[in-house]
């Protein structure tokens, strides 16, 4: 078959994942408690069938074979996360040396299969005993943080080209300080915005701190979760209700990230309601001189919002929610296996304001995927055959060459995930992988998927 959308020479492939939700051994190899290993211990009732973060697919030990199934499906990159717990039990202090040795085996296994290792070092699990010194609103934290990135700078920057500080530096700030989906379930706008400022200055201090180091040819980056904020029209209140939902859920990471600093639309509404972040001095131009070469987009849906109807209470707590209604966009196409929006060209959207607004800066869509639940009814001869998600991929990539073709600075595409594995609160409800994985036995099988993958990768194009 010809191919009708090609890639360009050297475009990544690959999919990515994260150390609690694929490794397991949670209790094993020295590795110290995170907040999940404890919350789960507090309330497993909040999770999905009161599965916690011990009950993964176990790559801990089944690492080799999965890198050969990766070789097998044509990847050529592979991103994953460090642990931090488990390299550093309790956050500070010694390294622990079986961590070093299990992420030295799994990088070594990745270039002896020719995958290059993309390595991000926090995704959502904060030691436990961080969490106790008060989490990211503490600036004793973020040095901590600090000397953990510079460590694995030192153990692994000698093989690993690609560094991420954060996945989703939002997420924990919603989850945790918002709206009650992450340890430690406040709800308390101030202290979020003051975790979202602390998150982008530890950021900016391990880019520097990789900058400081014998390690020259790496790419330090981020990777942020970009949702499009569409209005729900062109009139004036709506225009300004997106606008509001893109300052907070898009622009208070993507700009001081790319451009070095906050976005001054945002700092004024800050300021107006009295919620400006702690500051210390030098933040300004560490920010500024700490910007990301490469930008990693998680991409899953977009926002669509409208003018508030009914004007909030002002003395209740303040929220983003403030300025915008979410709107339900009639006959838009949903994913009706996990309810969430799918719009394929939002992709698109993005690259093109990346490279609009931010200097068209290296990116790569670092995750995209659908998740489905129960997903074992579309077994036919022992093999999921999920054409949704075919179709899921094709459409996005459909949209980033498009993109491309026209000049955006996109590199490569990752789904999630490489195999079906463990989801914070929804545990295994959603499934996202090429692979499915039986939890009992572990055992992985292709579903049709990752053959699709793999010929997308041969061809580097579809
Ligand atoms: C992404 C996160 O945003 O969503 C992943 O980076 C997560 O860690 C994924 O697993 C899917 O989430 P859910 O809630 O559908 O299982």
């Amino acid at each position: 078959m010809a191919v009708k959308y090609k890639f360009p020479e050297g475009f990544w492939w690959g999919s990515a994942t994260s150390a609690t939700q694929i490794e397991g051994a949670a209790h094993e190899g020295g590795k110290g408690m995170n907040i999940w290993d404890y919350w789960y211990k507090q309330e497993p009732n909040r999770f999905f069938d009161e599965v916690g973060p011990e009950t993964t697919s176990d790559f801990y030990h089944l690492y080799k074979d999965d890198i050969a199934r990766m070789k097998e499906i044509g990847h050529t990159t592979f991103r994953f996360s460090i642990s931090w717990a488990r390299l550093i039990p309790g956050g500070s202090g010694d390294v622990n040396e079986e961590a070093v040795s299990f992420y030295n085996r799994v990088i070594d296994e990745l270039i002896d299969q020719e995958i290059e290792p993309f390595i991000n070092l926090f995704h959502f699990d904060m030691p436990l005993e961080m969490q106790e010194m008060g989490g990211w609103e503490s600036r004793e934290v973020v040095e901590y943080y600090v000397t953990y990135a510079k460590q694995a700078f030192n153990l692994f920057g000698d093989r690993v080209k690609k560094w991420f500080t954060f996945n989703e530096p939002i997420v924990p700030v919603e989850g945790g300080y918002l709206y009650d989906f992450h340890y430690p379930n406040v709800v308390d706008a101030s202290r979020a915005i003051q975790v979202a400022y602390n998150t982008m200055i530890a950021s900016a201090k391990a880019i520097k701190t990789f900058r400081s180091t014998d390690i020259h040819e790496g790419q330090i980056g981020i990777i942020l979760n970009l949702t499009p904020s569409y209005p729900r029209s062109e009139h004036p209140a709506d225009l300004k209700a997106a606008n509001a939902c893109d300052l907070f859920f898009n622009r208070s990471f993507l700009d001081p990230a790319v451009l070095g600093k906050f976005p001054q639309g945002l700092i004024a509404l800050l300021e107006e309601h009295g919620h400006l972040p702690e500051t210390k001095e030098g933040d300004e131009s560490l920010l500024n001189e700490n910007t990301v070469d490469l930008l990693g987009v998680n991409y899953y849906q977009p926002r669509r919002v409208k003018a508030k109807e009914h004007l909030p209470n002002p003395y209740g707590p303040f929220m983003p929610d403030w300025f915008f209604d979410p709107y339900e966009m009639p006959g838009r196409k949903m994913n009706k296996y996990r309810g969430w929006e799918i719009y394929e060209k939002g992709i698109y959207d993005i690259m093109v304001n990346l490279k609009e607004n931010y200097g068209n800066i290296p990116s790569f869509i670092s995750e995209n995927g659908m998740g489905v639940q129960d997903e074992e009814r579309f077994i036919e001869d022992g093999r999921i055959e999920d054409d949704y998600r075919i179709d899921f991929i094709k459409g996005h990539l459909r949209w980033l060459n498009k993109a491309i073709q026209e000049g955006c600075n996109a590199k490569g595409y990752h789904l999630w995930s490489f195999m079906d594995n463990w989801s914070w609160m929804n545990a295994y409800k959603n499934r996202y992988g090429f692979f499915s994985v039986d939890l009992e036995t572990k055992e992985r099988k292709p579903k049709k998927s990752a053959y699709f993958i793999k010929e997308v990768a041969e061809k580097n194009g579809f």
